[in-house]
Protein backbone atom coordinates (compact mmCIF):
# COMPACT_ATOMS: atom_id res chain seq x y z
CA UNK A 1 0.00 0.00 0.00
CA UNK A 2 1.05 3.62 -0.38
CA UNK A 3 -0.09 7.23 0.62
CA UNK A 4 -0.84 10.17 -1.32
CA UNK A 5 -0.66 13.77 -0.64
CA UNK A 6 -3.96 13.60 1.04
CA UNK A 7 -3.39 10.83 2.75
CA UNK A 8 -5.30 8.03 0.66
CA UNK A 9 -4.14 4.59 0.78
CA UNK A 10 -3.82 2.80 -2.78
CA UNK A 11 -2.43 0.19 -4.15
CA UNK A 12 1.24 0.29 -5.51
CA UNK A 13 3.99 -2.09 -5.91
CA UNK A 14 7.06 0.28 -6.42
CA UNK A 15 7.59 3.03 -3.67
CA UNK A 16 8.45 5.64 -6.55
CA UNK A 17 4.83 5.07 -7.89
CA UNK A 18 3.66 7.56 -5.42
CA UNK A 19 5.47 10.43 -6.40
CA UNK A 20 3.68 9.90 -9.81
CA UNK A 21 0.41 10.15 -8.65
CA UNK A 22 1.31 13.03 -6.75
CA UNK A 23 2.87 14.50 -9.97
CA UNK A 24 -0.33 13.94 -11.98
CA UNK A 25 -2.94 15.10 -9.26
CA UNK A 26 -0.56 18.21 -9.23
CA UNK A 27 -0.35 18.32 -13.06
CA UNK A 28 -4.24 17.87 -12.66
CA UNK A 29 -5.09 20.81 -10.36
CA UNK A 30 -3.53 23.19 -12.36
CA UNK A 31 -4.39 21.66 -15.77
CA UNK A 32 -0.60 21.82 -16.84
CA UNK A 33 1.97 19.50 -17.62
CA UNK A 34 1.53 15.74 -18.47
CA UNK A 35 -1.06 13.83 -15.69
CA UNK A 36 -1.42 11.08 -18.64
CA UNK A 37 2.15 10.60 -19.00
CA UNK A 38 2.86 10.46 -15.27
CA UNK A 39 0.41 8.15 -14.54
CA UNK A 40 1.14 5.55 -17.43
CA UNK A 41 4.88 5.72 -17.18
CA UNK A 42 4.61 4.62 -13.24
CA UNK A 43 1.52 2.11 -14.71
CA UNK A 44 3.57 0.17 -17.04
CA UNK A 45 6.38 -0.46 -14.45
CA UNK A 46 4.32 -1.01 -11.60
CA UNK A 47 1.75 -3.92 -11.51
CA UNK A 48 -0.52 -2.92 -9.54
CA UNK A 49 -1.10 0.61 -10.01
CA UNK A 50 -4.76 0.11 -10.87
CA UNK A 51 -5.15 3.75 -10.57
CA UNK A 52 -3.19 4.69 -12.54
CA UNK A 53 -5.03 3.70 -15.72
CA UNK A 54 -8.58 4.26 -13.55
CA UNK A 55 -7.83 8.13 -13.66
CA UNK A 56 -6.09 8.07 -17.03
CA UNK A 57 -9.10 6.93 -18.95
CA UNK A 58 -11.10 9.24 -16.74
CA UNK A 59 -8.73 12.28 -17.97
CA UNK A 60 -9.03 11.15 -21.30
CA UNK A 61 -13.04 11.03 -20.79
CA UNK A 62 -13.31 14.48 -19.05
CA UNK A 63 -11.15 15.81 -22.21
CA UNK A 64 -14.11 14.82 -24.40
CA UNK A 65 -12.75 11.49 -25.68
CA UNK A 66 -15.71 8.54 -26.64
CA UNK A 67 -16.15 5.54 -24.57
CA UNK A 68 -14.78 3.97 -27.92
CA UNK A 69 -11.82 5.27 -28.05
CA UNK A 70 -9.26 2.44 -27.83
CA UNK A 71 -6.65 4.02 -25.46
CA UNK A 72 -10.23 4.17 -23.17
CA UNK A 73 -11.19 1.06 -23.67
CA UNK A 74 -7.58 -0.04 -23.20
CA UNK A 75 -7.13 1.70 -20.12
CA UNK A 76 -10.44 0.01 -18.53
CA UNK A 77 -9.58 -3.09 -19.09
CA UNK A 78 -6.30 -3.06 -17.11
CA UNK A 79 -7.62 -1.20 -14.72
CA UNK A 80 -10.41 -3.87 -14.42
CA UNK A 81 -7.39 -6.83 -14.57
CA UNK A 82 -6.21 -5.56 -11.29
CA UNK A 83 -9.88 -4.85 -9.26
CA UNK A 84 -9.81 -7.79 -7.73
CA UNK A 85 -5.96 -6.98 -5.90
CA UNK A 86 -6.93 -3.38 -5.13
CA UNK A 87 -9.08 -1.87 -1.99
CA UNK A 88 -12.67 -1.35 -1.74
CA UNK A 89 -11.91 2.90 -2.30
CA UNK A 90 -10.45 2.13 -5.55
CA UNK A 91 -12.55 -0.73 -6.68
CA UNK A 92 -15.23 2.00 -6.29
CA UNK A 93 -13.09 4.23 -8.01
CA UNK A 94 -12.83 1.61 -11.19
CA UNK A 95 -16.73 1.08 -11.28
CA UNK A 96 -17.20 4.67 -11.32
CA UNK A 97 -15.12 5.12 -14.29
CA UNK A 98 -16.88 1.97 -15.79
CA UNK A 99 -19.89 3.72 -16.03
CA UNK A 100 -18.36 7.02 -17.53
CA UNK A 101 -17.07 5.05 -20.12
CA UNK A 102 -20.54 3.42 -20.49
CA UNK A 103 -21.74 6.96 -21.22
CA UNK A 104 -23.47 6.91 -17.84
CA UNK A 105 -22.15 10.54 -16.53
CA UNK A 106 -24.56 11.44 -13.84
CA UNK A 107 -24.26 7.80 -12.71
CA UNK A 108 -20.93 8.25 -12.39
CA UNK A 109 -20.51 11.58 -10.86
CA UNK A 110 -22.81 9.82 -8.23
CA UNK A 111 -20.47 7.39 -7.34
CA UNK A 112 -17.62 9.18 -7.12
CA UNK A 113 -19.89 11.08 -4.60
CA UNK A 114 -20.50 8.50 -2.69
CA UNK A 115 -16.94 7.31 -2.36
CA UNK A 116 -16.56 11.03 -0.76
CA UNK A 117 -19.03 10.48 2.11
CA UNK A 118 -16.32 7.82 3.30
CA UNK A 119 -13.07 9.59 2.41
CA UNK A 120 -14.21 13.24 2.04
CA UNK A 121 -10.21 14.07 1.02
CA UNK A 122 -10.31 12.03 -1.66
CA UNK A 123 -9.49 14.99 -4.28
CA UNK A 124 -9.52 12.14 -7.14
CA UNK A 125 -13.49 11.57 -6.46
CA UNK A 126 -14.19 14.80 -5.65
CA UNK A 127 -12.67 15.98 -8.99
CA UNK A 128 -14.09 13.07 -10.69
CA UNK A 129 -17.75 14.04 -9.55
CA UNK A 130 -17.09 17.84 -10.30
CA UNK A 131 -16.39 17.11 -14.39
CA UNK A 132 -18.76 14.17 -15.06
CA UNK A 133 -21.70 16.51 -13.44
CA UNK A 134 -20.26 19.59 -15.52
CA UNK A 135 -20.23 17.36 -18.13
CA UNK A 136 -24.03 16.91 -18.20
CA UNK A 137 -25.08 19.89 -17.00
CA UNK A 138 -26.04 18.71 -13.14
CA UNK A 139 -25.18 22.11 -11.66
CA UNK A 140 -26.93 21.47 -8.54
CA UNK A 141 -25.31 18.36 -8.00
CA UNK A 142 -21.89 20.00 -9.02
CA UNK A 143 -22.28 23.09 -6.48
CA UNK A 144 -23.56 19.97 -3.31
CA UNK A 145 -20.79 17.88 -4.27
CA UNK A 146 -18.06 20.54 -3.01
CA UNK A 147 -20.33 21.86 -0.70
CA UNK A 148 -21.06 18.43 1.23
CA UNK A 149 -17.02 17.72 1.84
CA UNK A 150 -15.86 21.68 2.53
CA UNK A 151 -16.24 21.15 6.39
CA UNK A 152 -14.54 18.43 6.62
CA UNK A 153 -11.88 20.34 5.04
CA UNK A 154 -9.49 23.29 6.54
CA UNK A 155 -6.60 25.09 5.35
CA UNK A 156 -3.57 22.56 6.30
CA UNK A 157 -5.04 20.34 3.61
CA UNK A 158 -3.41 19.98 -0.01
CA UNK A 159 -5.49 21.18 -3.17
CA UNK A 160 -7.80 22.84 -0.13
CA UNK A 161 -7.83 26.25 -2.21
CA UNK A 162 -8.34 24.10 -5.91
CA UNK A 163 -11.32 22.84 -3.18
CA UNK A 164 -12.31 25.91 -3.51
CA UNK A 165 -11.83 26.36 -7.08
CA UNK A 166 -13.78 24.01 -7.83
CA UNK A 167 -16.52 25.06 -5.28
CA UNK A 168 -16.65 28.71 -6.99
CA UNK A 169 -17.71 27.03 -10.26
CA UNK A 170 -20.59 24.89 -8.84
CA UNK A 171 -21.87 27.99 -7.11
CA UNK A 172 -21.97 30.10 -10.04
CA UNK A 173 -23.66 27.55 -12.20
CA UNK A 174 -26.00 26.49 -9.28
CA UNK A 175 -27.27 31.09 -9.90
CA UNK A 176 -25.21 31.85 -6.31
CA UNK A 177 -23.09 34.75 -7.49
CA UNK A 178 -22.05 36.12 -4.42
CA UNK A 179 -20.73 33.44 -2.64
CA UNK A 180 -19.51 31.85 -5.77
CA UNK A 181 -17.28 35.16 -6.42
CA UNK A 182 -15.89 35.20 -3.20
CA UNK A 183 -15.27 31.71 -2.98
CA UNK A 184 -13.39 31.93 -6.28
CA UNK A 185 -11.57 34.96 -5.53
CA UNK A 186 -10.09 33.32 -1.87
CA UNK A 187 -8.85 30.70 -3.72
CA UNK A 188 -6.78 32.50 -6.11
CA UNK A 189 -5.37 34.42 -3.09
CA UNK A 190 -4.24 31.08 -2.01
CA UNK A 191 -3.32 29.36 -4.92
CA UNK A 192 -2.74 32.31 -7.88
CA UNK A 193 -2.22 29.25 -10.35
CA UNK A 194 -5.44 27.85 -9.76
CA UNK A 195 -6.93 29.04 -12.79
CA UNK A 196 -10.25 26.83 -12.54
CA UNK A 197 -11.27 29.30 -9.72
CA UNK A 198 -10.19 32.29 -11.96
CA UNK A 199 -12.76 30.49 -14.52
CA UNK A 200 -15.00 30.53 -11.74
CA UNK A 201 -15.02 34.62 -11.14
CA UNK A 202 -14.71 35.06 -14.75
CA UNK A 203 -18.24 33.60 -15.35
CA UNK A 204 -20.11 35.17 -12.87
CA UNK A 205 -18.65 38.60 -14.06
CA UNK A 206 -20.09 37.28 -17.76
CA UNK A 207 -23.45 36.06 -16.07
CA UNK A 208 -23.73 39.60 -14.87
CA UNK A 209 -22.49 41.38 -17.54
CA UNK A 210 -19.53 42.88 -15.70
CA UNK A 211 -18.11 43.98 -18.92
CA UNK A 212 -15.13 45.67 -17.91
CA UNK A 213 -14.43 43.94 -14.02
CA UNK A 214 -13.95 40.86 -16.77
CA UNK A 215 -11.75 42.03 -18.83
CA UNK A 216 -9.47 43.18 -16.23
CA UNK A 217 -9.77 40.44 -14.09
CA UNK A 218 -8.80 38.15 -16.66
CA UNK A 219 -6.32 40.46 -18.07
CA UNK A 220 -4.57 40.64 -14.49
CA UNK A 221 -4.39 36.85 -13.75
CA UNK A 222 -3.37 35.83 -17.48
CA UNK A 223 0.38 35.43 -16.25
CA UNK A 224 -0.58 32.73 -13.91
CA UNK A 225 -3.15 31.13 -16.07
CA UNK A 226 -1.66 31.27 -19.61
CA UNK A 227 0.73 28.26 -18.99
CA UNK A 228 -2.46 25.91 -17.95
CA UNK A 229 -2.47 24.36 -21.13
CA UNK A 230 -5.49 22.50 -21.10
CA UNK A 231 -7.35 25.40 -20.12
CA UNK A 232 -5.85 28.58 -20.86
CA UNK A 233 -7.95 28.52 -24.63
CA UNK A 234 -10.64 28.65 -22.55
CA UNK A 235 -9.68 31.57 -20.70
CA UNK A 236 -8.93 33.21 -23.84
CA UNK A 237 -12.15 32.73 -24.94
CA UNK A 238 -13.54 33.60 -21.89
CA UNK A 239 -11.42 37.30 -22.13
CA UNK A 240 -13.69 37.60 -26.02
CA UNK A 241 -16.75 37.31 -24.81
CA UNK A 242 -16.84 40.84 -23.08
CA UNK A 243 -14.00 41.97 -25.74
CA UNK A 244 -16.74 41.45 -27.99
CA UNK A 245 -19.57 43.13 -26.09
CA UNK A 246 -17.26 46.62 -26.04
CA UNK A 247 -16.91 45.71 -29.79
CA UNK A 248 -13.27 44.67 -29.58
CA UNK A 249 -13.21 42.82 -32.78
CA UNK A 250 -9.71 43.26 -33.89
CA UNK A 251 -8.40 42.20 -30.47
CA UNK A 252 -10.88 39.19 -30.67
CA UNK A 253 -9.72 37.45 -34.24
CA UNK A 254 -6.14 38.33 -32.87
CA UNK A 255 -6.53 36.58 -29.36
CA UNK A 256 -7.99 33.52 -31.21
CA UNK A 257 -5.26 33.06 -34.03
CA UNK A 258 -2.96 33.13 -31.58
CA UNK A 259 -3.90 31.66 -27.87
CA UNK A 260 -7.22 29.89 -29.31
CA UNK A 261 -7.22 27.65 -32.34
CA UNK A 262 -3.70 26.74 -31.62
CA UNK A 263 -4.58 23.34 -30.19
CA UNK A 264 -4.48 19.61 -31.41
CA UNK A 265 -7.40 17.75 -32.60
CA UNK A 266 -7.73 15.74 -29.79
CA UNK A 267 -8.39 18.89 -27.68
CA UNK A 268 -11.96 18.69 -28.36
CA UNK A 269 -12.96 20.88 -25.40
CA UNK A 270 -10.85 23.43 -27.05
CA UNK A 271 -12.04 22.77 -30.46
CA UNK A 272 -15.40 23.71 -29.05
CA UNK A 273 -14.14 26.96 -27.93
CA UNK A 274 -12.83 27.96 -31.70
CA UNK A 275 -16.34 26.80 -32.88
CA UNK A 276 -17.62 28.94 -30.21
CA UNK A 277 -16.17 31.99 -31.10
CA UNK A 278 -16.25 31.80 -34.55
CA UNK A 279 -20.22 31.35 -34.92
CA UNK A 280 -20.86 34.15 -32.31
CA UNK A 281 -18.43 36.42 -34.30
CA UNK A 282 -20.19 35.82 -37.29
CA UNK A 283 -23.46 36.51 -35.17
CA UNK A 284 -22.30 39.74 -34.71
CA UNK A 285 -21.67 39.85 -38.21
CA UNK A 286 -17.95 40.00 -38.04
CA UNK A 287 -15.65 38.27 -41.15
CA UNK A 288 -14.10 35.45 -40.31
CA UNK A 289 -12.09 34.73 -43.13
CA UNK A 290 -11.09 31.40 -43.96
CA UNK A 291 -10.62 29.97 -39.96
CA UNK A 292 -13.50 27.56 -40.41
CA UNK A 293 -11.44 25.72 -43.32
CA UNK A 294 -8.77 25.60 -41.12
CA UNK A 295 -11.03 24.34 -37.96
CA UNK A 296 -12.62 21.54 -40.03
CA UNK A 297 -9.27 19.78 -40.44
CA UNK A 298 -9.25 19.21 -36.48
CA UNK A 299 -12.68 18.74 -35.97
CA UNK A 300 -13.05 15.74 -38.76
CA UNK A 301 -11.74 13.41 -36.76
CA UNK A 302 -15.02 13.47 -34.67
CA UNK A 303 -17.04 12.74 -36.77
CA UNK A 304 -17.86 9.14 -35.19
CA UNK A 305 -17.15 9.78 -31.93
CA UNK A 306 -20.56 11.07 -29.95
CA UNK A 307 -18.83 11.52 -26.87
CA UNK A 308 -20.81 14.08 -25.90
CA UNK A 309 -23.79 15.92 -27.05
CA UNK A 310 -21.83 19.42 -26.72
CA UNK A 311 -19.53 18.33 -28.73
CA UNK A 312 -21.74 16.95 -31.75
CA UNK A 313 -23.48 19.91 -32.29
CA UNK A 314 -20.02 22.64 -32.07
CA UNK A 315 -18.89 19.93 -35.29
CA UNK A 316 -22.11 19.64 -36.73
CA UNK A 317 -21.53 23.57 -37.09
CA UNK A 318 -18.18 23.47 -37.88
CA UNK A 319 -19.35 21.20 -40.87
CA UNK A 320 -21.83 23.46 -42.21
CA UNK A 321 -20.07 26.29 -41.46
CA UNK A 322 -16.93 25.04 -43.68
CA UNK A 323 -19.42 23.99 -46.49
CA UNK A 324 -18.42 20.52 -46.25
CA UNK A 325 -22.03 19.27 -46.88
CA UNK A 326 -20.16 15.41 -47.46
CA UNK A 327 -19.08 14.95 -44.27
CA UNK A 328 -22.25 16.86 -42.55
CA UNK A 329 -24.14 13.96 -43.78
CA UNK A 330 -21.57 11.22 -43.38
CA UNK A 331 -22.07 13.01 -39.34
CA UNK A 332 -25.69 12.89 -39.34
CA UNK A 333 -26.19 9.36 -40.15
CA UNK A 334 -23.45 8.11 -37.89
CA UNK A 335 -25.26 10.16 -35.35
CA UNK A 336 -27.91 8.23 -35.95
CA UNK A 337 -26.62 4.94 -36.10
CA UNK A 338 -25.41 5.96 -32.66
CA UNK A 339 -28.74 6.44 -31.09
CA UNK A 340 -30.14 3.39 -32.71
CA UNK A 341 -27.49 1.02 -31.59
CA UNK A 342 -26.14 2.50 -28.38
CA UNK A 343 -28.86 2.59 -25.05
CA UNK A 344 -27.37 5.00 -22.36
CA UNK A 345 -28.27 8.15 -20.88
CA UNK A 346 -25.36 9.89 -23.12
CA UNK A 347 -27.46 8.42 -26.42
CA UNK A 348 -30.66 9.70 -25.10
CA UNK A 349 -29.43 13.31 -24.40
CA UNK A 350 -28.03 12.85 -28.27
CA UNK A 351 -31.13 11.69 -29.78
CA UNK A 352 -33.80 13.91 -27.86
CA UNK A 353 -31.45 17.19 -27.67
CA UNK A 354 -28.68 17.06 -29.47
CA UNK A 355 -30.08 15.78 -32.64
CA UNK A 356 -32.72 18.81 -32.70
CA UNK A 357 -29.61 21.23 -31.69
CA UNK A 358 -27.40 20.23 -34.65
CA UNK A 359 -30.58 20.55 -36.79
CA UNK A 360 -31.47 23.97 -35.64
CA UNK A 361 -27.70 24.89 -36.03
CA UNK A 362 -27.41 23.57 -40.01
CA UNK A 363 -30.73 25.35 -40.23
CA UNK A 364 -29.27 28.60 -39.26
CA UNK A 365 -26.54 28.51 -41.57
CA UNK A 366 -28.16 27.64 -43.77
CA UNK A 367 -30.97 30.49 -43.71
CA UNK A 368 -33.90 28.39 -42.74
CA UNK A 369 -34.81 30.59 -40.00
CA UNK A 370 -37.97 29.19 -39.35
CA UNK A 371 -36.99 25.51 -39.24
CA UNK A 372 -34.64 27.14 -36.45
CA UNK A 373 -37.36 28.04 -34.20
CA UNK A 374 -39.05 24.69 -35.41
CA UNK A 375 -35.78 22.36 -34.18
CA UNK A 376 -34.40 24.79 -31.07
CA UNK A 377 -37.68 26.13 -29.02
CA UNK A 378 -39.07 22.57 -28.03
CA UNK A 379 -35.79 21.57 -26.40
CA UNK A 380 -35.23 24.94 -24.84
CA UNK A 381 -35.57 24.24 -21.69
CA UNK A 382 -33.77 20.97 -21.88
CA UNK A 383 -30.76 22.74 -23.42
CA UNK A 384 -28.57 22.37 -20.00
CA UNK A 385 -28.66 18.35 -20.57
CA UNK A 386 -26.01 18.68 -23.09
CA UNK A 387 -23.90 19.28 -20.59
CA UNK A 388 -20.95 22.53 -21.04
CA UNK A 389 -21.49 25.91 -18.67
CA UNK A 390 -24.47 28.59 -18.83
CA UNK A 391 -22.09 31.03 -20.84
CA UNK A 392 -21.39 28.29 -23.21
CA UNK A 393 -24.98 27.00 -24.03
CA UNK A 394 -25.70 30.57 -24.66
CA UNK A 395 -24.81 30.29 -27.99
CA UNK A 396 -28.05 28.49 -28.95
CA UNK A 397 -30.47 31.48 -27.40
CA UNK A 398 -28.29 33.99 -29.27
CA UNK A 399 -29.19 32.07 -32.20
CA UNK A 400 -32.64 31.88 -31.49
CA UNK A 401 -32.84 34.87 -30.92
CA UNK A 402 -31.04 36.10 -34.14
CA UNK A 403 -33.08 33.40 -36.09
CA UNK A 404 -36.74 35.24 -34.46
CA UNK A 405 -35.36 38.48 -35.90
CA UNK A 406 -34.87 37.48 -39.30
CA UNK A 407 -38.28 35.81 -39.17
CA UNK A 408 -40.02 39.09 -37.65
FE1 LIG B 1 -16.13 28.47 -18.93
Amino acid sequence: MAIDKTGMAFTAALPETVAAFNSAMDDYMVFSGEPVGHLLSAAEVDPDFAMGYCLTGCLRLFGGASSVHPRVNLELRAAKARRSRVSSREQAHIDAFETAASGEICKAGMMWDAILVDYPHDMMAAKCAHESYYLVGETKRMRQSVLNILPKWDKSLPYYGFLLGMGSFGLEEAGDYREAEDMGREAVKIEPRDCWAVHGVAHVLQMEDRIDDNIAWLEETCSDWDEAVWLRGHLWWHLCLPLMESGQFDRVLKIFDEHISDCDKDMVTRLNDCTSLLWRLELKGIEVGDRWDQLVGLWVDHINDHAFAFADIHLAMTLISAGGEKKLRRFLESQHAYVEGEKSTNSAIIEKIGRKLCLGMIAFRRGEFEKVIEEIEPVRDQIYRIGGSNAQRGIFNLTLDAAREHVA
